[in-house]
């Protein structure tokens, strides 16, 4: 039995300034922090030096949500992996659903970013779930094979061990409604599956797979006991540092 370590990721989407996150930061490290949990912040861009540099000496990591998959180019307005090395930063969420919806990425563009995060040091979370479409069409799980499929193709089994998913129903973020905890465990189990199809037990066992959409403090300790689900990608719920301090004790 492999023990995955729970990691709890807080995506602030376009929310903070600077001095909202140093304001944030200092009262969540005024509180004494749980160790057998990975804590990670994913700030805006502006909000990420400041960030990194406010959790320097502490066990919170930072997590930019989004980057381009070149290291550098003629691409305005868009940030390079490198960027994000230069400033400490260790996570990046990619693919998330408001990136597919609002800036057309596609499975294709999110496998590039993915290899060049792992290229760059950077540890991916890669973000798939079904819309409320999909799902009443019964086409969640082939969904969720497709991006998949395609998200992590032609990642080594070593370094889809040590990325991170995230299984966010796109019907449940910022909606207030979620699936049950067993649902969502069995969506999650079946992403561990298709990883072990495409690659082999050992590394199925070792993927860490969140689970994200409207959770909250009352909801979340129901999604983590689940026996596949280790940790919570967490929106709305994370803003404030004391809700975000309670999800993770
Ligand atoms: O990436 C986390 C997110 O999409 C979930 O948002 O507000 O439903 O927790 P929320």
């Amino acid at each position: 039995l492999t023990l995955r370590k729970p990691i709890i990721a807080a995506n602030w989407k376009m929310f903070k300034t600077i001095a909202e996150t140093e304001v944030y930061i200092d009262k969540l490290m005024a509180k004494e922090l749980p160790k057998q949990v990975d804590i990670v912040l994913c700030p805006p861009f502006t909000g990420l030096e400041s960030a990194a540099m406010a959790v320097t000496g502490t066990e919170i990591k930072i997590g930019a949500q989004n980057m381009h998959f070149e290291a550098s180019g003629a691409y305005t307005g868009e940030i390079s992996p490198v960027m994000l090395g230069d400033l400490n930063v260790q996570y990046v969420i990619l693919g998330h659903s408001e990136r597919r919806k609002f800036f057309h990425e596609t499975n294709e563009i999110i496998n590039k970013k993915v290899h060049t995060a792992f290229k760059y040091d950077l540890t991916p979370i890669l973000c798939v779930g079904e819309t409320i479409e999909e799902k009443e069409a019964g086409k969640t799980l082939e969904v969720l094979k497709q991006q998949i499929d395609q998200g992590i193709a032609w990642l080594t089994a070593n370094q889809v061990a040590k990325m991170v998913i995230a299984y966010e129903p796109v019907w449940a973020i910022g909606t207030g409604k979620s699936p049950t905890p067993a649902d969502a465990n069995d969506s999650v189990k079946a992403i561990r599956k298709y990883i072990q199809e495409i690659y082999d037990m050992e590394t199925a066992q070792q993927v860490r797979i969140q689970y994200g959409g409207s959770v909250k403090p009352e909801n979340i300790k129901d999604f983590l006991t689940q026996s596949d689900i280790d940790g919570a990608l967490v929106g709305g719920a994370s803003l404030a540092a004391d809700s975000f301090y309670s999800m993770l004790v």
